[in-house]
């Protein structure tokens, strides 16, 4: 999004990678994530990488001399262009490239690691983690276009799944760029476990810098992270979003756009606050859409104990970037940091906020979960078990592009297994 610096709060800031402090952690009640284990036998390191993988797995290593790729891009890129599932197995190391995944066909990109087999999370800061795994993928770039019509955020994103590049933009006013009806679907089925995508442009949120594009496309995040402080995470236009076991760290609307999203067992790590967690714009569609961000079962925490002392009580749940925003934090621990009011209108001049904008809470809990406050604010809706049903799970809120619910066979069975809220 554009013209956010009106709302960013300055902070000095630090290179250090994302260490959630024992104090947090214990504030923080446990929801018990586990790791996901369907590739756990091949993600182990092992002296034969292969073993354990399914037949015709590629590897991807900067360091061993019998690989055929040294880039995850080059092994992407090899894949034929027919209906085959794939997956790549990609060896420790900082990888510093931008991902294009384009491909309409199953693929599965695995970054090696002992946690999954050692029944890891990698998410849960009640456990042994240090939030890093040891595949990082890494690129920094911003768009400081603030006309947001010269140079779209498309250009920044550290891994784009999108069929074109149309599908991936974001563009402007309140429906965005206007993909062209003949678009065709992207991936049916992405997925990646045990990779951190980290967009290191700048140390605060400088101008939209996105660590992740979905659009046209259905992608499922397994123990991965995103970090960037601006628009970290954005999914496009029939973007189907899963992340599970997974880090979402950001400062400033790092969960924006127009499709949908289901966060689950996962940290939201504030790093400073400006505009909201959440912003979404909604669609009109000829169908019942639930298009939107829904966060169950997860925490939202400050990334450390010396930004939790800055920005208490000052994180704002979402803001509407456009009037039919939908968002729900489900069954969700809110730290400290979080406004008493939950949810805030976009700007002073420009609140962007209706009776069709949606930003919704239930069933959290937490010292920033103030039931009182939110509904005193008038701009958070607190959903009681009735107005929350079509909203609470996965099968219930992904639909096809044709607006069918139930979409989910793109989902890892373990994760959807687990039943979050
Ligand atoms: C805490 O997090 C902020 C935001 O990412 C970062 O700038 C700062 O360096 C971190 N401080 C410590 C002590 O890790
Ligand atoms: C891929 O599958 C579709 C149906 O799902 C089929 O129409 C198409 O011919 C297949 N393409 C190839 C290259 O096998
Ligand atoms: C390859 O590089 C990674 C990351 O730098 C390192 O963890 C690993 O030990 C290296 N492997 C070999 C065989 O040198
Ligand atoms: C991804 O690759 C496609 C095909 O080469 C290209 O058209 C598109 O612009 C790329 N997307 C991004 C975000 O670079
Ligand atoms: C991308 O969208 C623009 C604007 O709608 C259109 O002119 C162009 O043909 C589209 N490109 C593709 C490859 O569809
Ligand atoms: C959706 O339709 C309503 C009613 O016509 C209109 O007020 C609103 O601006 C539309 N929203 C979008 C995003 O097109
Ligand atoms: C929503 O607000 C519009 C004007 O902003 C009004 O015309 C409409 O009746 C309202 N709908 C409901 C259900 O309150
Ligand atoms: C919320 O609405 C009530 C009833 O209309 C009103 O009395 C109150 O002042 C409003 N609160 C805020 C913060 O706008």
């Amino acid at each position: 999004m554009k013209s956010l610096y009106a709302f960013v709060v300055a902070v000095v800031a630090v290179v250090s990678p994302l260490v959630l402090a024992s104090s947090t952690a214990r504030r923080a009640r446990a929801t018990h994530a586990a790791p996901v284990r369907t590739y756990a036998d091949c993600q182990r390191k092992t002296w034969r990488p292969l073993q354990g993988c399914p037949p015709g797995t590629l590897f991807v290593s900067q360091n061993s001399s019998r690989v055929s790729f040294t880039t995850i891009q080059s092994a992407i890129d090899s894949l034929p262009h027919d209906n085959s599932s794939q997956v790549i197995l990609v060896a420790p190391g900082t990888y510093t490239e931008q991902l294009n995944v384009t491909r309409p066909r199953p693929l599965t990109l695995l970054g090696m690691s002992d946690a999954p087999s050692q029944g890891k999370a990698y998410a849960d800061v009640t456990s042994d983690t240090d939030h890093r795994n040891e595949v990082q993928v890494v690129w920094a770039a911003g768009n400081t276009d603030n006309t947001g019509k010269l140079v779209d955020n498309a250009i920044t994103s550290v891994l784009t799944v999108a069929p074109t590049w149309n599908a991936s933009l974001t563009g402007t006013g309140p429906t965005g760029f206007a993909v062209p009806a003949d678009t065709p679907f992207g991936s049916a089925d992405f997925r990646a476990y045990n990779i951190d995508f980290r967009n290191t442009y700048a140390l605060e949120a400088a101008g939209p810098a996105l660590a992740l594009t979905v659009g046209y496309a259905n992608a499922g995040f397994y123990a991965c992270g995103f970090y960037s402080y601006q628009d970290t995470v954005y999914v496009g236009k029939l973007g189907n979003a899963f992340f599970y076991d997974s880090v979402v760290a950001g400062q400033v609307d790092f969960l924006y756009g127009f499709g949908t999203a289901w966060v689950e067992r996962s940290t939201l790590a504030l790093r400073n606050c400006g505009g909201g967690i959440t912003a979404w714009k909604g669609t009109n569609t000829t169908f019942t859409n639930k298009y939107g961000v829904y966060v169950a079962s997860s925490r939202v925490i400050a990334a450390n104990d010396t930004i939790a002392a800055e920005i208490a009580g000052q994180c704002a749940l979402g803001r509407p970037w456009n009037a039919q925003h939908r968002s729900i934090f489900l069954n969700t621990y809110l730290d400290a940091s979080i406004k008493p009011e939950g949810y805030i209108e976009w700007g002073d001049t420009d609140p962007r906020y209706g009776n069709t904008t949606f930003m919704a809470v239930y069933d959290d809990n937490g010292p920033g979960y103030d039931v009182e406050a939110m509904k005193a604010g008038n701009v958070t809706i607190v959903l009681d078990s009735e107005v929350v049903e079509p909203y609470r799970s996965p099968a219930g809120v992904f639909i096809t592009p044709e607006g069918a619910t139930g979409n989910v066979l793109w989902i890892d069975g373990e994760a959807l297994a687990s039943k979050g809220i």
